[in-house]
């Protein structure tokens, strides 16, 4: 089986695919509106830390885990333990179950590019007028489910096109120009007159905002901004070479993935000052907001159309990486062609995800647990899945698998040097557990702070 699979061309194609999934709409949607509701300053270092204890090091253990086994993330854990198998259904589950909502997110960031495109977004500087829109765009009966269902098949034509050709060509084109986009714009938003006081929040600390929640936030974040535990950067890492260091390949992808948020929330918030609109407005802070600054700047049209496209672009690197750690495990589990294998997976993620989109509209009425559907398959991947998921692979990884076989892969077999393995291990074996446990019973409900 090892012979046969496909792996990524060279040193820069490992960063670009897994950097790819890595970034996402959890950066430049995301991020900052959690930032701004967080204080700014003081949750940018907190959130710093948080990448560094914990992003990097489960990171790590999934590269080392995915390249070992060169298999897809359910296949993976299975051959290293049975009874660690768990660890890649819950990642396999958990990616379809995001697929869901964040295929109609995806989805909104489509109708914003093309409606961009003829001018409407950059129409109207009052924020209620926008709110008003993105409000009755979402709750259409059905111009979200034909949105979302045209990103459903845009990510599978690059998912049919293989790994080599779709996934690995598309992040190579698509990663520059995202950089390049985000920093033209931050450079506009950051001239126009205010743009400095959205600056000083960003990066002025002010700890009087921080509380308990602030860290379990952060980490939140992290964990999602990073594609852990959902068996991307496993099933990625299957595709790596044997030369690929996955030291390198782990400090670019977090490096990147960090740079893209800041840079985004360098766009956002000396906008949002210039504007007067409060940074801590929330969810809608992207799809509400910015279209009011762009209609204040010389040609807002052209703005808006290239900040959405951008959007696009990086939900578009991120579903799919989720779509193909299914269509991997359909194809090497089930012994199905890769041509079956990803069509199963774009009907099934297809009907989620238009339930998901009608259930913010007209079928809202239907709640699992008092949420609809949207916001359930929203809660139990990211409070539930998630820290589970990086709780038992850094159990796994710390404790159980062997830990030469951990060094052979970090170090490529001896032939690279790692003077901070040993930290690695005990992030692994005490840090991370200690430290997901926490947000996991916080998540449940189990105590508050
Ligand atoms: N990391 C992506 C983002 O920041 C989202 C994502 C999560 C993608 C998990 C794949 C897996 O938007």
């Amino acid at each position: 089986m090892t012979k046969e699979r496909v792996t990524l061309g060279g040193k820069l194609s490992a960063v670009l695919v897994a950097a790819g999934s890595a970034v996402g709409l959890g950066n430049i949607w995301r991020f900052p509106y959690i930032a701004g509701e967080n204080g700014g300053g003081a949750f940018l270092l907190i959130y710093i830390g948080c990448i560094l204890l914990l992003g990097l090091p489960i990171l790590l253990a999934e590269f080392a885990v995915g390249r070992h086994t060169h298999r897809n993330s359910v296949g993976a854990f299975k051959s290293l333990s049975k009874g660690w198998s768990f660890i890649g259904y819950n990642s396999a589950l958990a990616a379809f179950l995001i697929l869901g909502f964040y295929f109609v997110v995806s989805g909104w960031t489509l109708e914003y590019f093309i409606k961009s495109l003829s001018g409407d977004i950059a129409q109207y500087t009052s924020s209620a007028v926008n709110t008003e829109l993105f409000r009755s765009f979402t709750l259409n009966p059905w111009r979200p489910v034909v949105y979302t269902a045209i990103f459903v098949l845009l990510t599978h034509v690059v998912i049919a096109l293989g790994v080599q050709k779709g996934i690995e060509r598309s992040s190579k084109l698509m990663m520059p120009v995202l950089f390049i986009v985000l920093i033209v714009l931050a450079v506009r938003a950051i001239t126009m007159p205010g743009g400095l006081e959205g600056l000083r929040f960003l990066f002025t600390p002010d700890f009087s905002k921080v509380s308990a929640k602030t860290f379990l936030d952060a980490m939140g974040q992290a964990f999602f901004s990073l594609s852990i535990s959902l068996g991307c950067m496993v099933t990625y890492a299957s595709y790596f070479t044997r030369k690929t260091s996955l030291q390198a390949t782990a400090l670019n992808v977090v490096g990147l993935d960090t740079l893209v948020a800041v840079l985004a929330a360098m766009v956002i918030f000396p906008a949002v000052f210039s504007v007067g609109i409060e940074p801590t407005s929330g969810p809608s802070l992207v799809f509400i907001t910015l279209p009011s600054i762009f209609s204040t700047m010389p040609f807002g049209a052209a703005w808006s159309a290239v900040f959405f496209l951008l959007l696009v672009l990086a939900a578009l690197t991120s579903t799919i990486s989720l779509h193909e750690v299914l269509t991997a495990y359909l194809h090497e589990e089930w012994h199905m062609s890769r041509r079956a294998s990803a069509w199963c997976v774009t009907a099934a993620t297809m009907l989620l995800s238009v339930a998901a989109s009608l259930s913010l509209g007209a079928w809202n009425d239907f709640r699992i647990f008092g949420l609809n559907i949207f916001d359930s398959l929203d809660f139990v991947t990211a409070n539930v899945m998630l820290p589970l998921g990086g709780l038992c692979t850094s159990l796994f990884v710390g404790w159980r698998l062997k830990r030469s076989l951990l060094h052979d892969e970090i170090t490529n077999h001896g032939e690279l040097r790692c003077r901070l393995f040993g930290v690695l291990v005990v992030l692994l074996r005490y840090v991370c557990p200690v430290l997901l446990l926490l947000i996991f019973l916080y998540n449940l409900g189990l105590f508050r702070l």
